[in-house]
């Protein structure tokens, strides 16, 4: 059964350029996922550096799309050609939609929320694809706060069609809609929730991959058969360990820790070897090592 979808017709914004804010993993992902489907695409980084780390990634990941023969060169120059790059956020000014993908962190976001307040036009939509953060909060920084909402998708972001659309107690009905629409267009899945850290999906997945790695830590199985179990037991693409690997332990960590602080639940307080990796700078695909050894951020496992 499919999410519920808003009603055709109903949508009163077109959006026509977006604004995606941090290039990493999720933003590159993002910002790829629109270009696919015809949007312009503005991305912003901090620096020029970051800048150069965001196009090779979105260079990377539709690369691959080529050499699988799932998109011509033609298609992927074209693809590219709708992304500009910059170190500006005044570039922004045209975009309908923003996007921020920055690193969780509270402050950093209300400043670019803050910042971008004054550059787009008052009826743009202001979104956040934090994992746990308050996107309430975030949306205080603003003037209208009506216009924010998170957007919340899912690692790797051009392939998974889930994106969680968070409304807070002042988003606009208008804007839920726009955006459902929105996503809908792209061939996602948007699903409606609350403003609760976690939303839906983190809230039930981290306490299964916390779970997996306490039971690793406790020497219970060993991390190929805890893997397997959920891999060829329950039908899952991947297992718990290996999708900790995929996230990054030190995001997962993060997540863990902001929703053990909001909810107590204890399902959601971290399992020390999750520090102590993050500690040891064992950080999964990214740095080549977490629960496996990796020879890049795309290989498989090699130890
Ligand atoms: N970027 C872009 N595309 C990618 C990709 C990436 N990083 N990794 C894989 N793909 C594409 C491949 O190109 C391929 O596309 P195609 O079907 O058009 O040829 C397709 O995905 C399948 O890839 P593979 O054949 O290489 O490998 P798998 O079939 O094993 O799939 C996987 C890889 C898509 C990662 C799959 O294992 C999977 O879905 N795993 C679960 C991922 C998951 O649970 N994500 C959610 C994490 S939680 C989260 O993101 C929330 C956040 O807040 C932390």
């Amino acid at each position: 059964m499919s999410p519920a979808a808003p009603a055709a017709g109903s949508q009163s914004r077109t959006f026509t350029t977006i604004g995606v804010v941090g290039l990493g993993t999720m933003g590159a992902g993002i910002a790829e996922v629109f270009a696919r489907n015809g949007h312009a695409v503005v991305g912003v980084e901090l620096n020029d550096e970051a800048v150069e780390r965001g196009r090779q990634h979105l260079e990377h990941s539709t690369g691959r799309a080529v050499r699988r023969e799932k998109m011509t060169e033609a298609e992927q120059a074209e693809l590219l050609g709708r992304i500009t790059f910059t170190t500006a956020l005044a570039d922004l000014a045209d975009a309908g939609l923003v996007v921020e993908a920055v690193v969780e962190s509270m402050e950093v976001k209300k400043a670019i929320f803050r910042e971008l307040d004054g550059i787009v036009s008052p009826d743009a939509v202001l979104a956040t694809n934090t994992s746990s953060l308050s996107v309430t909060e975030l949306s205080s920084a603003t003037s209208g706060p009506g216009r924010v909402v998170g957007v919340h998708f899912f690692n790797p972001a051009p392939v998974q069609d889930l994106v969680e659309v968070v409304r807070t107690v002042v988003t606009e009905p208008d804007v839920l809609t726009d955006v459902q629409a929105l996503l809908a267009s792209l061939g996602k899945s948007p699903v409606v929730c609350g403003d609760k850290a976690g939303f839906i999906a983190n809230t039930l997945l981290f306490g299964y991959l916390n779970h997996a790695a306490s039971m690793y830590e406790g020497r219970y199985a060993s991390r190929e058969d805890i893997d397997a179990a959920m891999r060829f037991g329950c039908g899952y693409p991947m297992g718990p360990l290996a999708l900790l690997d995929l996230i990054g332990l030190d995001t997962a960590y993060e997540i863990l820790e902001t929703m053990y602080r909001q909810g107590r639940d204890r399902l959601h307080a971290p399992t020390p070897v999750l520090k102590q990796m993050v500690t040891a700078g064992l950080l999964g695909r990214k740095t080549g090592r977490g629960f496996y050894t990796y020879e890049g951020p795309d290989s498989p496992v090699v130890v």
